[in-house]
């Protein structure tokens, strides 16, 4: 399988920025073919991003209707997205979402046709206290939908304390929780072994070749480092073909 190589772009720049960062990712990754690319912009840039695959990075729980404020799913299918974030941590610690409602967007994802990237990770202290895997199981357990295929859902591992810290897992750490990832999907979805599990936490180019030729690593979900172009290209670079 193709490793993802996705940019979560979170809630940065300004119009122009999203149209110079699409136009500089469009044309560095043109030639580089044995990866596939993503970028997630801030909702409200995804029309201006084109020519390139690109999702949102949150979704509504709710289909149409009055739900001031939210983007549905079906909104953001319509600007031709093809995958979609949830349960990404800044959304589970600020926005107070429990799996329950990660699995309702995920479900929400799938039905308007788009692929969910449903995050999980442990804090620093369940990490401390041993507690990592039974964290990120119950994440998966309870906020994958009962119709997820390998097509339809790909995991993001990313351990709290990783995310834009500069301190990335190690790699003894993410070739063992995705391998432990690995087994449990394996046991929960049919197609368990061909689903996607991406880390992400402090990927960069100088870490990229370490973590993502891992065995059960099937891409990245960059923060910081797919604001620069140059650095998100260079981290599907690292991916050996
Ligand atoms: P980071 O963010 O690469 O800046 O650590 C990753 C993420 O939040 O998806």
């Amino acid at each position: 399988m193709k490793k993802l190589i996705a940019g979560n772009w979170k809630m940065n720049g300004q119009s122009s920025d999203a149209i110079l960062l699409c136009r500089a990712v469009r044309l560095g990754t043109k030639e580089i073919t044995h990866v596939d690319w993503l970028v997630c912009p801030p909702s409200i840039h995804i029309p201006l991003v084109n020519d390139i695959p690109k999702g949102g990075q949150d979704c509504s729980i709710y289909g149409e209707g009055a739900h001031t404020g939210d983007v549905s799913a079906v909104m953001l299918r319509d600007m031709m997205c093809d995958y979609c974030l949830c349960g990404h941590s800044e959304r589970r610690q600020n926005h107070g979402e429990d799996n329950e409602t990660v699995r309702n967007k995920a479900e929400q994802i799938i039905n308007a046709q788009m692929t969910a990237i449903i995050c999980v990770g442990e804090t620093l202290d369940e990490r401390e206290s041993g507690n990592a895997f039974n964290v990120v199981e119950r994440q998966i357990r309870e906020s994958m939908p009962q119709s997820a295929t390998s097509d339809t859902v790909v995991i993001a591992y990313e351990p709290v304390w990783a995310i834009g810290t500069g301190k990335a897992a190690t790699t003894c750490d993410v070739e063992k929780m995705h391998n432990q990832i690995r087994e449990l999907l394996k046991s929960l979805v049919a197609s368990g072994e061909h689903m996607r599990i991406i880390y992400g936490g402090s990927v960069k180019p100088s870490n990229a070749s370490e973590l993502l030729n891992l065995d059960n690593v099937n891409g990245a979900l960059i923060g910081g480092a797919s604001l620069n172009a140059d650095d998100f290209i260079a981290i599907g670079q690292a991916v050996k073909s």
